[in-house]
C-alpha cells in the first residue's frame, strides 16, 4: 500500500512526479513534512527503508517498504536519507536507482566530491547543476549540513567580492547525528538532572553538560582534522568553485536538540564596510538579517530550528585580518542542512525542466 498525494487546485494541472524516499530517520521523516508543506507535486511518495513496517509521519500513515531493486520502478526522483558507508543506502541504491530511470538527490556524503555529481544549494549553484545534468548527471548530492549553513551567507559576499580565505568554528546539534542522538540527548538530560550517570552511546562523550570537540574520525589527507571538517573544506571550495580557497575549521557537537551554529571569519578581495555586509544579506535568498547586538539580538538555534531560512547576524569588521569580516549564522540542519535542500533541488529540477 502506497499512500498518494492529494494535490489541492494550484496543483491540480501541474505535471505530478513519483517520489521515492530512501531511509525514514531525523532527515527522511523531515522529507515529507517539506514535501507536503510545499505542496511538491507528488503523486506518489514511495517510502524504503531497511525493513518493512507502518510510521506515522505528521498524522499520516505511510507503509515503509524493505529496499529492494524493483522498489525503484517507475520514481522519477528518489531522495535518499540513508546512513553513509559501504552498507549505507546510496553506495547500495543509488546506482540501482539511476539505472531504472530516476534522479536521485543524495543526502550522504558518498559521492559528493565526484566529479561527475553535482554538489548543490540551489541558492548560490543551480545553474551548475543544470549544466552538468544537461551533460548527462542523474545523482545529485545535497551538501553537508554545516556546509549549507555556512555558505548560505558568505556565497552572497562572494558573488559581489571574491571570498579569498575563511575559518569557521561549528556549534553542531545533536540531530546532526540522526534520530538516535536526538533520544541520547532526551535521556540523558533527565539522568544528568537526577544525579544518575550516563551511557553515552551515540557519542564518544557524555553530551549534557558538555561539548565534543570532534565530529566524524580523523582524515588521514588533512592530518589533525577529523572527516566532518574535511567536508566543510572541500566542500565549499566545490560549491563556490574556488578550488584554491584557504579554509580551515573546527567542528564541535554542542547539546543542543536542532540547529547549528557556525562563527565564520573570511576576507575577501577588497574591503567590505559593514553595512555593505548587512544590505546584501537583506536581499540574499535564504538568509535573514538578526543583527542588533545593543539589544541582544542575533541568529540562535532555539529561534532557527524549524525554520527554512539561515540567520545570520553579529556582522562586524575582523580587525585581525586585511578586509576581513566576522559574522555568526544560525539554520536548521535537518530542514535547509538537509530535508529542505533536498526538496529544492528537485523543485529545480522540476522548474528547468531537467525531469
Ligand atoms: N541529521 C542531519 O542533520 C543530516 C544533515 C545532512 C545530511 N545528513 C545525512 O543524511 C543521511 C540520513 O541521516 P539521518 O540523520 O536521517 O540518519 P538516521 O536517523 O540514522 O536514519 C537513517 C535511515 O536510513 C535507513 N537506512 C540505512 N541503511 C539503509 C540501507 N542500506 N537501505 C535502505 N535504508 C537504509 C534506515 O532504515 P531503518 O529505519 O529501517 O533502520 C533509517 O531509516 C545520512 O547520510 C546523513 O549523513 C544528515
Amino acid at each position: 500500500m502506497h499512500l498518494f498525494f492529494t494535490p489541492n487546485r494550484e496543483f491540480e494541472k501541474m505535471k505530478q512526479y513519483k517520489v521515492g524516499l530512501v531511509g525514514i530517520g531525523a532527515v527522511g521523516t523531515e522529507m515529507i513534512k517539506v514535501l507536503r508543506q510545499r505542496q511538491f507535486p507528488a503523486s506518489e511518495i514511495r517510502v524504503l527503508a531497511t525493513r518493512e513496517r507502518d510510521e506515522v509521519i505528521a498524522g499520516e500513515t505511510f507503509h515503509v517498504l524493505e529496499t529492494k531493486p524493483e522498489s525503484f520502478e517507475g520514481l522519477d526522483i528518489v531522495l535518499f536519507a540513508g546512513t553513509e558507508g559501504s552498507k549505507g543506502a546510496s553506495k547500495m541504491w543509488g546506482k540501482v536507482a539511476t539505472d531504472k530511470g530516476a534522479f536521485v538527490i543524495d543526502n550522504g556524503d558518498d559521492f559528493r566530491m565526484h566529479d561527475d555529481v553535482p554538489l548543490v544549494i540551489p541558492e548560490i549553484n543551480a545553474d551548475d547543476m543544470e549544466a552538468m545534468i544537461r551533460k548527462g548527471s542523474r545523482f545529485i548530492a545535497n551538501p553537508n549540513c554545516s556546509t549549507i549553513i555556512t555558505l548560505m551567507g558568505i556565497a552572497a559576499l562572494h558573488r559581489v567580492n571574491p571570498l579569498r580565505h575563511m575559518t569557521a568554528v561549528t556549534f553542531q546539534s545533536v540531530s546532526g547525528a540522526g534520530r538516535a542522538a536526538i533520544e541520547e540527548l532526551g535521556t540523558q538530560m533527565k539522568q544528568v538532572a537526577n544525579g544518575e550517570a550516563t551511557e553515552p552511546k551515540a557519542f564518544a562523550h557524555q553530551i549534557v553538560a558538555n561539548v565534543i570537540p570532534q565530529i566524524g574520525g580523523p582524515k588521514p589527507e588533512m592530518p589533525g582534522f577529523t572527516t566532518e571538517e574535511a567536508k566543510l573544506t572541500f566542500e565549499s571550495r566545490k560549491i563556490l568553485g574556488a578550488p584554491n580557497l584557504r579554509i580551515a575549521c573546527t567542528c564541535v557537537r554542542v547539546p543542543v536538540f536542532y540547529a547549528h551554529s557556525i562563527a565564520v571569519h573570511a576576507t575577501f578581495e577588497r574591503p567590505f564596510t559593514v553595512e555593505e555586509v548587512r544590505e546584501i544579506i537583506r536581499k540574499a535568498p535564504g538568509v535573514e538579517l538578526v543583527d542588533d547586538l545593543p539589544s541582544a539580538v542575533y541568529p540562535m538555534p532555539k529561534d532557527f530550528g524549524g525554520k527554512d531560512n539561515v540567520g545570520i547576524g553579529r556582522i562586524r569588521i575582523d580587525p585581525s585580518e586585511e578586509n576581513g569580516i566576522a559574522l555568526w549564522c544560525s539554520g536548521d540542519n535537518i530542514r535547509k542542512g538537509a530535508a529542505l535542500n533536498a526538496v529544492q533541488i528537485a523543485e529545480e529540477l522540476i522548474k528547468r525542466e531537467l525531469v
